[in-house]
């Protein structure tokens, strides 16, 4: 199977776990990138079955209106039932590192709204120990140099990602060569650094469900 016929796997498989409970209130969150992006598609033809999204990003918002999917701000909703996204490497513990479109901290935000968060990827995205993709961080703009030093103390190789700017009008560093022992404990290590706006590990609030595309199937771990 190819990468994104696993994806599609676990899109369909996602549609399938929230199925059940969809009704006239629902309020769905919706993540970013190319395994969110399938799941958007699947969920179009559920559209009479739910109310409307909330979006992680801009990029997800227009394609859900596109869909005639109806987006809600989520500071008029407040909590979601499920937020469903990908992500760039996930662990059995169901810590992830997320942000390689650059969308991390409203992913963020959206999944601390969450009831549950349902991560959907293939199967090369499991790994044993978070940190061969580059862990990127949010910055603001004129923190950017501030804060590269700061995560060579760490230990990272922070690279600034050149000519992308966030949603919300930051700048991204990515940190090379990090490999990440306690997720927990550096999530908040990083937080702590001044003009950090967020980092991309997700542990403090991992997922509740990964839906894991494999050769074989996909594996559902809770
Ligand atoms: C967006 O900023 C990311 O967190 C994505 O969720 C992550 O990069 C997964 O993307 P793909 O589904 O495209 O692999």
């Amino acid at each position: 199977m190819t990468q994104d016929e696993l994806k599609s796997a676990v899109a369909d498989a996602a549609l399938r776990e929230i199925e059940p409970w969809l009704d006239k209130d629902t309020v769905l969150g919706i993540g970013t990138g190319s395994t969110a992006n399938l799941f958007i598609d699947r969920l179009a033809k559920h559209s009479g079955y739910f109310k409307g999204a909330v979006a992680s990003s801009k990029a997800s918002a227009e394609r859900l209106e596109r869909h005639g999917i109806e987006v809600f701000p989520l500071n008029s909703v407040g909590t979601v039932p499920f937020y469903i996204d990908g992500a760039d490497e996930v662990t059995a513990r169901l810590h992830m590192i997320k942000g390689g479109g650059a969308a991390l901290t409203q992913e963020k935000v959206v999944a601390a709204c969450a009831e549950r968060f349902i991560c959907i990827a293939d199967g090369s995205k499991y790994v044993a120990q978070l940190g061969a993709f580059p862990l990127p961080i949010e910055v603001i703009p004129m923190a950017r140099s501030y804060v590269a030093r700061e995560l060579v103390k760490l230990g990272a190789d922070p690279v600034y990602r050149e000519g992308v700017i966030t949603d919300n009008g930051n700048q991204i560093i990515d940190c090379f060569d990090f490999m990440i022992e306690d997720p927990l404990a550096m999530e908040t290590q990083l937080n702590n650094i001044v003009g950090v706006v967020t980092n991309g590990l997700f542990a403090a609030r991992g997922a509740d469900v990964l839906l894991l595309g494999k050769e074989d199937g996909v594996e559902r771990t809770a």
